[in-house]
């Protein structure tokens, strides 16, 4: 069976004197989500935005957002990007000294706003999946990175597809329900070895915000 492959344009490419028009040219292109990548210069080396962009986003379209926490101590600001509109919160398992805590903390976010928040954690590249073993069953989403954090447009990583195939029997194998996502150096090549590989959802900045034709482009990476 062909699994659903979903594609979330990461706004990080896009043109910030437009993001409005930007995501919602991504929504009208086919694209199923909308990445909001929040950096805060200590966890990764750069710095982007937080809440009211996504609060913004949230305005200009009708997809769900995804927001990948690419910040230190994510447990202060989870409430905050839940009452801005996310969708999917994403925190990184280096940044976690108490996922499980923090994980709870997602989910519950949701609860207190009456509606579903998926609870996400990421790995980078040099994190082994065998990290989240004890975790697995609480979570509805794995970002396996493919790049190191913190910038668009980079190399995209080869070995990065093992941990996908090993995440996918992982949770085929058992009574899971966990979202497999991939982030960085997504392209119409990269992108048909993920999905071989058995993810779900590619997130792709540069190869939809940086096109000619934000359509084409999104329909070049369902495989
Ligand atoms: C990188 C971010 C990515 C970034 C991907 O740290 O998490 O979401 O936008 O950019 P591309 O698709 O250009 O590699
Ligand atoms: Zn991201």
């Amino acid at each position: 069976m062909r699994r659903k492959i979903r594609i979330a344009p990461s706004i990080l490419s896009a043109d910030f004197t437009r993001l409005g028009e930007e995501v919602k040219a991504a929504e009208k292109a086919g694209g199923d989500l909308i990445h909001i990548d929040v950096m805060d210069g200590h966890f990764v080396p750069n710095i982007t935005y937080g809440p009211l962009i996504v609060e913004a986003c949230r305005r200009s379209c009708k997809l769900p957002l995804d927001v990948h926490l690419m910040i230190e101590k994510p447990d202060l600001y989870i409430d905050d990007f839940a009452r801005a509109g996310a969708d999917m919160i994403t925190v990184h398992q280096e940044a976690c000294v108490h996922l499980h805590r923090t994980i709870q903390q997602i989910k519950q976010a949701g609860e207190k706003l009456g509606r579903n928040i998926l609870a996400g954690v990421s790995l980078n590249p040099a994190t082994s999946l065998t990290t989240l073993t004890e975790i697995l069953t609480d979570l509805d989403l794995l970002l396996i990175m493919s790049v190191n954090p913190g910038f668009g447009a980079q190399k995209f990583i080869e070995g990065s597809l093992g941990k996908i195939s090993l995440a996918r029997q992982l949770i085929d194998g058992s009574h899971f329900q966990v979202l497999i996502e991939v982030d960085g150096g997504v392209n119409p090549q990269t992108a048909k070895l993920l999905i071989q590989a058995g993810a779900e959802i590619l997130v792709a900045g540069n190869s939809v915000f940086k096109s000619k034709d934000y359509k084409k482009a999104i329909k070049g990476l369902r495989g």
